[in-house]
């Protein structure tokens, strides 16, 4: 451990509500920019797979055009759900979160311009998609590739922010912020793990493409649902692998949280360990008895479950990386009633509107043949 006062001061302004109210929106809107980052990533690959793997096939050169389409929407929907997690981890975590990001600074600066990239190629696909597969399938390549660096330097930023004891060596071997994380074990398996999760969920997005043509177009669907669900399948079987390395990497002391040192860490691992071996089990029954809505609507239930209790317990993994250092009873709090219920009733309309807004837009709903 390194001295503490290596680690800036605490923000003397207090917290304008309860800690408790920060950690929940963190954990809330990190949830849900996951659901939108995965849905993005995992459908910007598997309409890459459906491209690369048609050999002329009408429905793979569909699934393609139908998917590519939607992928800008996701984007803009990962980045706006993006911004709210990033105000509350700079609210309690800044003194970390900052540091962190000035070490990595040029990458992480680099976000921006490797998103605007990323969005132009998704949406020269989006719209040329169907006339130009040739051009199109390399631009979403490139697109897919931006992104994913993004999220790896996501990564190097979150996993540097919890070893302050690493950050004197890293500014002192290189102090002009070009830097990243990569001496850091648990970086590669843990990014993969999010990558893998995103095929997966790539594979539902499938399934729920497939659900609302069931009705009208019923032989497309059917290519949808099998093509979607076994990606899901496959993708969910080597998270075993993936997820065990990331666990084997982290610290004995760390690793120990979630196998009985720590009860809520060791509930959620397993009950997201039983919901993995469930929701496998689950999609391939769906899969064989042809059964669409037990896999959009089972699978998917039991998948967000899944990705819940990560999230929970990669902010218990958070706070005992921190706990040297982080205490949170030491922040003070001067509640501002007069704006926090103002705060709230908008915050909820909000996510209300988010919800009008999918439905209007019909992010599920059916299309016809030609409308592709
Ligand atoms: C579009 C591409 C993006 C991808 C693929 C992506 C992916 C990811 C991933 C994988 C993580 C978790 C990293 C880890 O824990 O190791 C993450 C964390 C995070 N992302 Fe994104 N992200 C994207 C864009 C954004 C944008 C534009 C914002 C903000 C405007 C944002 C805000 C955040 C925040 C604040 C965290 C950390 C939250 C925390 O530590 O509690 N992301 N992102």
């Amino acid at each position: 451990m390194i001295n503490p006062s290596m680690v800036p001061t605490l923000d003397p302004n207090p917290l304008p509500a309860p800690y408790w109210v920060f950690k929940l929106l963190l954990l809330v809107t990190f949830f849900l920019h996951m659901l939108a980052m995965n849905f993005m990533m995992g459908g910007a690959f598997m309409a890459i797979a459906a491209r690369f793997s048609s050999n002329g096939s009408e429905y793979r050169n569909r699934i393609f055009v139908d998917v590519a389409k939607k992928i800008p929407t996701l984007l803009a929907a990962t980045i706006t759900l993006g911004i709210a997690p990033l105000l509350f981890v700079q609210v309690i975590y800044g003194q970390y979160f900052y540091t962190s990001s000035i070490l990595i600074a040029w990458p992480w600066f680099f976000v921006i311009i490797l998103l605007i990239a990323a969005y132009y190629g998704f949406y020269f696909v989006a719209y040329k998609g169907k006339r130009r597969p040739g051009a199109a399938g390399f631009v979403l390549l490139a697109s897919l590739a931006l992104v994913l660096f993004i999220g790896f330097i996501y990564s190097n930023n979150v996993t540097l922010m919890q070893v302050p004891s690493h950050w004197a060596a890293k500014y002192f071997a290189n102090p002009s912020g070009w830097n990243l994380n990569l001496s850091e074990p648990t970086l590669i398996p843990r990014y993969l793990h999010f990558v893998t999760a995103a095929i997966a969920v790539g594979g539902i997005l499938l399934v729920l493409l497939a659900l609302a043509r069931w009705k009208h177009d019923r032989d497309y669907a059917r290519h949808l649902f099998q093509f979607g669900g076994k990606a899901f399948m496959y993708a969910t079987m080597a998270q075993f692998l993936v997820g065990m390395w990331f666990l084997v990497s982290l610290p004995r002391d760390l690793r120990m949280l979630f196998m009985g040192d720590n009860t809520p860490a060791t509930v959620l691992f397993s009950a997201g360990l039983l919901g993995t071996v469930a929701a496998i089990f689950l999609m391939s029954d769906a899969l064989r008895k042809d059964n669409i809505r037990v896999a959009a609507y089972g699978v998917t239930a039991l998948t967000a479950f899944i990705i819940l209790t990560m999230v929970i317990m990669r902010d218990i993994l958070r706070d005992a990386y921190l706990e040297p250092y982080f205490h949170p009873h030491q922040f003070p709090v001067q509640t501002q009633w007069a704006v926090f219920p103002l705060f709230l009733v908008l915050f909820l309309g909000g996510v209300a509107l988010w919800l009008i807004m999918l439905k209007r837009y019909g992010l599920f709903t059916s299309t016809k043949p030609t409308d592709i």
